[in-house]
């Protein structure tokens, strides 16, 4: 069979990227061009400003992925987009690149899924087994995604409220750490102990997350602090929110696994890049779980990147997924 060559673009927050990966596994070219210098003296992605520096970015990304791995738009076979969710203003940058690539030089147009572009950036690391059980942590999704097969998606459980990350980073910012505030409290915590009590949300569903509840026993525990003039100790308070949201997401995937018995389980999403998420996850599998095989991503694959979208758009691309010029971005687009 002759080889598969995507070329992918990805702009749905506030990373530019544009990736070339050649079967489905092995990165040719890899370019990211993040804002996260811009909006860290706003303390979170300004969504106007993301858009504005997507458009003076996109043309040199894509330039750029062509130098890195030598090669011309020509010899691409298709051209994938996220289409979403994200962004509305920061995705119609890629989604209107992509379709200008596309048309240009003739070529199938792909809409992905961010997430499934965040599952599928673990086929970059080792070869994916299925049923497959993905636990989907980032800025913007909690979620736990059952593929029975490949490219087939199955919502088990999502969150009611924020997303972890989203929880991670309005922690950070009623702490003091700036912005983005999950590496931040990833790193306090480890010089922390988790001593203070907070409250383990409850949620409708037995696979779904809930994490608002947490975020604001962290406000009313500083107020309270502060109110009966008490010190607290930043790096406890660190550990305490961080065990707590990690202990929920844990049992959550703990009840799916058991649920599903699939073949392999995978972390995915910017969040996946967390240190003792990384850890807890590791001695749950093999505690636990030891026949059932799983991924932990290295950090170069957690947070937002083209070449996850090239993966995943691989399979998209396989499965005749095709979009056409009147294809439009979607930022609450359903996987
Ligand atoms: O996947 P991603 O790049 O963007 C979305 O698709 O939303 O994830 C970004 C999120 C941010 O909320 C950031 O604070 C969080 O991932 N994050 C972390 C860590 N590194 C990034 N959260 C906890 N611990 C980390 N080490
Ligand atoms: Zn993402």
């Amino acid at each position: 069979m002759s080889d598969t060559v995507i070329f992918a673009l990805e702009s749905s927050c506030d990373e530019t990227a544009a990736a070339i990966v050649k079967n489905g596994c092995e990165i040719l070219a890899n370019v990211v061009a993040t804002q996260i210098d811009v909006h860290k003296d706003f303390g979170g992605v300004i969504p106007e400003v993301a858009s504005r520096i997507h458009v003076e970015n996109i043309s040199m990304v894509i330039a750029e992925a062509l130098k890195q791995a030598d090669m011309t738009m020509e010899e691409m076979d298709a051209i994938a987009i996220t289409q979403g969710p994200g962004l509305i203003g920061s995705l119609h940058v890629g989604v209107q690149a992509a379709k200008t690539l596309a048309y240009a030089f003739d070529k199938p147009l792909v809409p992905v899924h961010h997430i499934a572009g965040h599952i599928y950036a673990n086929r970059l690391v080792e070869e994916l087994h299925f049923p497959l059980l993905a636990l989907v942590v980032s800025g913007g999704h909690t979620e736990l995604v059952y593929m029975e097969d490949d490219f087939t998606f199955e919502i088990l459980g999502t969150t009611q409220d924020d997303a972890i990350g989203e929880a991670y980073d309005k922690v950070a910012r009623v702490m003091g750490l700036g912005y983005p505030g999950g590496p931040k409290i990833d790193r306090l915590a480890k010089s922390g102990e988790a001593i203070y009590r907070l409250p383990l949300p409850k949620t409708a569903g037995e696979l779904d997350f809930s994490f608002s509840g947490l975020k604001s026993g962290v406000l009313q525990f500083i107020d309270r602090c502060k109110r009966q003039g008490v010190a607290y100790e930043e790096a406890n308070l660190a550990a305490s929110f961080q065990e707590t949201a990690l202990t929920q997401l844990l049992q959550k995937l703990e009840k799916a696994i058991k649920l599903k018995r699939p073949k392999q389980v995978v972390l995915a999403g910017g969040v996946a890049a967390n240190s003792r998420l990384r850890e807890r996850m590791t001695q749950m599998m093999e505690e636990q779980f030891p026949d059932c095989a799983y991924i932990i991503p290295p950090l170069s694959c957690c947070t937002d990147n083209a070449a996850m979208i090239a993966v995943a758009g691989t399979a998209a691309y396989l499965h005749q997924v095709r979009g056409e010029m009147d294809l439009t971005a979607d930022p609450s687009m359903d996987l």
